[in-house]
């Protein structure tokens, strides 16, 4: 049996829900097998509505009884399918009540209502409010709501949803009764409610016109200590968005509740966010740095949606990037302003190039606003998120931060409270600007990672660089032909002792040749500092060249990236040849560059750094990714014996006491994390026993869990199994921490260790963070094993995919995004690779799964 792949939907064929809906009563008589939702509608036909009929979205839900106007309509009135509920024939105002029955149960799709750890959540966006009650569930239908929620009182003390909570009344029953009333319009999407029995880590947060919003973040007994981060990162983000946006909170409350099954990183609903618990839950002794750091900026990711998602949604889903590229720019920003820029900047760019980058050069690319679509929860793409916020980035840059502010606030004033477009959020910025920017939205019209080819000749009797830059933008499906996009360059000539001619130009055309002058001698040119568009650089420079120019380079984004354009270039060198060696004088570069950088350790950490195997991938076709792993394998080798003394010395101080979150420790000790990473990498005979002993002493978890990544890169051997054992041993109680042992295991076995991992009494299929840590983990950071030419890697995951599929799609689906670059593969995993999608085809999979199957095959 095979399931159709879902039916495209086209931007080009929106038109307006002809209907307001003024006023959206709800009333849950919560169960976990049988909750009864009461859903009052005040509709009214639009002027100029027409005749239309009344559809309402609504799916697997058990449809009790409809009233129009106070009349139970009988199914002669009315048109009941597996996705609609249609009454053909309503006047221009009505009420129209149905009453429904759900069983959050037996949701394991996690989309809609469920239970997770015994208490009840939701999750909405994209379509869940469908599986909650009849609805238009689209964005641009924004209403007032009213909600009323029933709960027995000993399971469900705290009840709570968007918006200002009422007094609780008693029911009767040993339950409970409470009400919440969202003053804000919002869509269907952004409804959320949340029931059950928590921990409650409480704290104010006064604004800027001084209004004292009571805070609190939710989460399961025992657990509120570990809260504390998180509130802390919610406050700093309150304040950061009245200094950088001069954006306030706009309710009395604002609620955060942790859920362990949940399948993205959190949901902006209105005064009630709800978040994956492992981005909220920290402390010292549970959490690495990457941990604390990636809770801050989903908290403000999340907050920052209240005006750029929530007070201005999307008219429609094609406008995605809208709210999440913009958002994923505001936090970003909060992050670089909580730390450090360039260290911030060279993590979003580390982020955007092993993600976006690979999506945009295989089957599932598409533009940042895409003109179709098959099954939106795919739609939730590094695309959308990441390259979405590099637009916004050019776009800052191009018209400068005080006209890039000014078009914000026009945003904001102009659109409050409305569900808008692309074109709609341009239309401020050229209003404010009175530039045009139709070429510029091309960005978010074609896919595909734009290359730029420099080349440059010097003219010594004019004392002139001449630069010659050219664009262009491979084909991605359903595009074979680009246009030139607008691209900021920032460039600079480096005299080599600091000295630094910067400047910024926009290649808009298909070609562009500049002139500079310079004092001098010939000056060394530094291209996209600080990464300035999102684009591939293509230079035609010797090894001696490059090395030239890190050493000269003033921009630390730039210095770093000098640095991975060498190893990388060296890997693809040694992956030709399995004994190959790595070059001395490359490996010696690279580790002064290190030294050089021990006064920002949290830089030198990252200097340290060699690119994956998913970023190699890219430059290969074919690719041989057991070729490239152990290539990069002898290259790190290579640099831990050139920085072995440093290595020593470096490790043999104390871990900084006593434990902080800050940015400055965190830097400290993520270089001490990158040298044990690299002592295990050296091929010393004691490096297992180092590492256990290092394992042993860690006084924090970045440096213990690091220890116990390096002990497993060594593969079988005692001190492994030993550190192994006792972290299981340690930490069998904690979820979150436990989901980290087995993707250290999940990210360096083999197609073994994934069947056996899986086999784990703590394997739980229902839990996506489990199932990610285990099958999304190998498959995404273990290309070598999930890539391997026998297939056993597709075997493994394509085994817990067919499992999670039946419960959970969307989970499921983003698995499958993995085997995105298989036809760029070495012909043997590439066969085995087209074998498992063929097979997975054929299969009976969900909507969502079967759309990224038949794109990657397309
Ligand atoms: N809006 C949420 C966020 O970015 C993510 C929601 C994901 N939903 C989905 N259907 N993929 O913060
Ligand atoms: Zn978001």
């Amino acid at each position: 049996m095979r399931t159709e792949t879902p039916v495209a939907v086209k931007l080009a064929d929106y038109s307006p829900y002809p209907f307001e809906i003024e006023q959206v009563d709800l009333a849950f008589d919560l169960d976990p097998d049988a909750t009864k939702v009461s859903a009052t509608l005040k509709i009214s036909r639009k002027p100029g509505g027409g005749t239309a009929a009344l559809v309402l979205d609504g799916e697997a839900l058990d449809l009790k009884s409809i009233h129009l106007d106070g009349r139970l309509l009988g199914p002669e009135d009315y048109a009941l399918t597996e996705k609609a509920l249609t009454l053909p024939d309503v006047p221009d105002a009505f009420e129209l009540k149905t009453i429904v029955e759900i069983s959050p149960a037996k949701n394991t799709a996690l989309s809609g209502l469920y239970i997770s750890g015994g208490r009840f959540c939701t999750q909405c966006e994209s379509v869940g409010f469908r599986r909650i009650t009849f609805y238009p569930d689209r964005p641009d239908v924004m209403s007032r709501f009213f909600v009323t929620l029933t709960a027995d009182k000993a399971a469900c003390p705290i009840m709570l949803s968007n918006g200002t909570p009422g007094d609780v009344q008693d029911a009767g029953n040993g339950r409970h009764t409470i009400t919440w009333d969202d003053p804000h319009k919002k869509p269907s999407y952004l409804f959320a409610l949340c029931a059950g029995d928590y921990d409650v880590y409480r704290d104010t947060f006064t604004t800027m016109s001084g209004r004292e919003i009571a805070l609190a973040v939710h989460v399961d007994k025992g657990d509120a200590p570990r809260a504390a981060w998180a509130m802390d990162s919610l406050k700093r983000s309150m304040k950061w968005d009245e200094d950088t946006y001069g954006r306030e909170y706009d309710l009395g409350v604002f609620n955060i509740v942790a859920v362990r099954d949940f399948n993205f990183g959190a949901m902006e609903n209105k005064g009630l966010n709800v978040f994956n618990s492992a981005y909220v839950l920290a402390d010292e002794d549970s959490a690495t740095d990457a941990d604390f750091e990636a809770i801050e900026s989903i908290v403000g990711h999340e907050y920052f949606h209240n005006w750029t998602g929530n007070r201005i949604t999307c008219r429609d889903w094609f406008q995605l990037c809208l709210k999440e590229g913009l958002t994923v720019f505001r936090d970003q920003n909060f992050s670089a302003d909580m730390r450090s820029r360039p260290v911030q900047r060279i993590k979003d760019v580390i982020r955007l190039r092993g993600r976006q980058f690979a999506e945009d050069a295989g089957p599932l690319a598409h533009p940042v606003r895409p003109d179709t679509y098959g099954s939106i929860d795919n739609l939730y793409t590094a695309t959308v998120y990441e390259k979405g916020a590099e637009v916004i980035g050019m776009l800052r840059r191009i018209i400068g931060p005080e006209a890039y502010r000014k078009g914000m606030d026009l945003y904001f004033e102009r659109h409050d409270g409305q569900a808008v477009t692309i074109e709609d959020f341009y239309a401020c910025f050229a209003d404010v600007t009175g530039r045009d920017f139709t070429q510029f939205r091309r960005w978010y019209s074609q896919a595909g990672t734009p290359q730029v080819t420099v080349a440059e000749s010097w003219n010594a009797d004019a004392g002139e660089l001449t630069i010659q830059l050219s664009q262009s933008t491979p084909p991605t499906p359903g595009q074979k032909d680009k246009l030139p996009v607008p691209i900021p360059l920032e460039l600079a000539l480096l005299d080599g002792t600091g000295g630094t001619d910067a400047w910024t130009v926009v290649l808009d055309q298909p070609e562009m040749t500049l002139t500079r002058k310079a004092t001098g001698a010939r000056p060394l040119l530094s291209v996209n500092r600080d990464f300035s568009a999102p684009i591939r650089v293509e230079r035609d420079l010797t090894r001696d060249q490059r090395i030239a120019l890190v050493v000269a380079e003033t921009d630390p984004f730039n210095q770093w990236d000098g640095v991975q354009t060498l190893v990388t270039e060296e890997i693809l060198k040694l992956s030709e040849g399995s004994q190959a060696q790595p070059d001395d004088q490359l490996v010696d570069a690279v580790a002064s560059a290190v030294r050089k950088a021990a006064g920002d350790p949290a830089f030198a950490a990252l200097l340290t750094r060699l690119p994956e195997v998913g970023e190699l991938f890219l430059e290969r076709s074919p690719a041989e990714p057991v070729a490239l792993h152990s290539a990069r394998k002898r290259l790190q080798a290579a640099l831990s014996r050139a920085l072995s003394d440093t290595i020593t010395t470096t490790l043999a101080a104390p871990s900084p006491t006593p434990y902080e979150p800050s940015a400055e420790q965190a830097g400290i000790r993520a270089l001490r994390a990158a040298f044990i990473t690299l002592l295990g990498a050296s091929g010393a005979p004691d490096a297992g026993d180092t590492l256990l002993a290092l394992y042993n002493a860690a006084p924090n978890m970045t440096e213990r869990l690091a220890a116990m990544r390096a002990l497993t890169a060594l593969g079988t051997c005692q001190a492994r199994d030993t550190a192994l054992a006792d972290f299981e041993q340690r930490w069998k109680h904690n979820a979150i921490v436990m989901d980290k042992w087995f993707a250290v295991q999940a990210g360096q076995g083999t197609a073994a260790t994934v069947a056996e991992l899986a086999a784990h009494p703590d394997f739980d299929l229902k839990n996506p963070n489990r199932v990610r840590s285990v099958a999304g983990v190998f498959a995404s950071a273990n290309l070598a094993a999930f890539h391997a030419p026998d297939g056993s890697g597709y075997k493994a995951v394509e085994d817990i995919i067919l499992k999670a599929d039946a419960a959970n799609p969307a989970l499921a689906a983003r698995l499958l995004t993995a085997f995105e670059q298989w036809r760029r593969l070495e012909p043997k995993a590439r066969a085995a690779a087209e074998a498992t999608l063929k097979r997975l085809q054929n299969a009976k999979l969900s909507e969502n799964s079967a759309d990224i199957v038949s794109r990657a095959l397309g």
